[in-house]
C-alpha cells in the first residue's frame, strides 16, 4: 500500500520494509561492537519503539536485561511540551549500569533529553541511545543518537510503532503526512 488513510488523515509511503530490516542489522552490528560483555540493561520507551526494538533486539548478540518505561509529550501531531514518565526504574537498577535507550523518533528531543537527565541522577556507568528516526530540522533539545537508522524532513509519521492518537502503529512500514488530503 502507498497510500493509507489513519485516523481520517491520509499517508503516504515514505520507508519501505526491506530499508528497515537492512538499518537494522547495520544498527545491531554497532551495537555489538560496542556493548558486547557490558552487561547492557536496554530501556524499550513504549509503546512507539515497540516493533523496533522487538527488531532490533532480536538482531543483537549481545547479552543483555531489556526492560521499558513509558514517555508520552505528543497529542494528536504535535507535541505537548511537557513529558510524564510511567515507569521510572529505580536508582538501585540503573546505577552502575550500561544502559542502551530505544526510541522510536527524536523530534524536538524534549522527550529525550529529560529522560537522559533523570536517568543520570542514578549515575549509570553509561547511557548509549539507539532511535529508529531523527527529524533533525524539528531539534530543540541537544540529544545525542548513538545509533540512527533514518533521518527523515520535519513532517509527521505513522507506523511501525509510530501513532497518530494510538492509530496506525501497526503498519507494516513508515508512512509520511501527505500534502495531499484529497
Ligand atoms: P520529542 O519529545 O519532541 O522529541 O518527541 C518524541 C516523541 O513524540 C516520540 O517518542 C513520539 O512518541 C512522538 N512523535 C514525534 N514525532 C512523531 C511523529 O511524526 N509521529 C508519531 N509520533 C511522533
Amino acid at each position: 500500500m502507498d497510500r493509507v488513510k489513519v485516523n481520517g488523515k491520509f499517508f503516504k509511503k515514505q520507508i519501505d520494509r526491506e530499508a528497515i530490516k537492512k538499518e537494522i542489522k547495520r544498527l545491531a552490528a554497532e551495537i555489538d561492537r560496542d556493548m558486547a560483555g557490558s552487561n547492557p540493561l536496554v530501556i524499550c520507551v513504549m509503546t512507539g519503539a515497540m516493533f523496533f526494538a522487538a527488531d532490533l533486539l532480536r538482531e543483537v548478540s549481545t547479552e543483555c536485561e531489556i526492560t521499558s518505561v513509558r514517555l508520552k509529550s505528543y497529542e494528536g501531531t504535535g507535541s505537548t511540551g511537557h513529558v510524564s514518565i510511567g515507569g521510572m526504574l529505580k536508582r538501585s537498577e540503573i546505577e552502575g549500569r550500561n544502559l542502551l535507550i530505544v526510541e522510536d523518533i527524536v523530534d524536538t528531543g524534549l522527550s529525550l533529553s529529560s529522560f537522559v537527565s533523570e536517568l543520570e541522577e542514578s549515575a549509570p556507568a553509561s547511557i548509549r541511545i539507539a532511535a529508529l528516526l531523527s527529524k533533525p530540522d524539528a531539534r530543540k533539545y541537544r540529544v545525542k543518537t548513538d545509533y540512527l537508522a533514518f533521518e527523515i524532513p520535519n513532517l509527521f509519521v505513522v507506523g511501525y510503532g509510530l501513532d497518530y492518537d494510538g492509530y496506525g502503529r501497526g503498519l507494516k512500514e513508515i508512512y509520511i503526512l501527505d500534502d495531499n488530503q484529497l
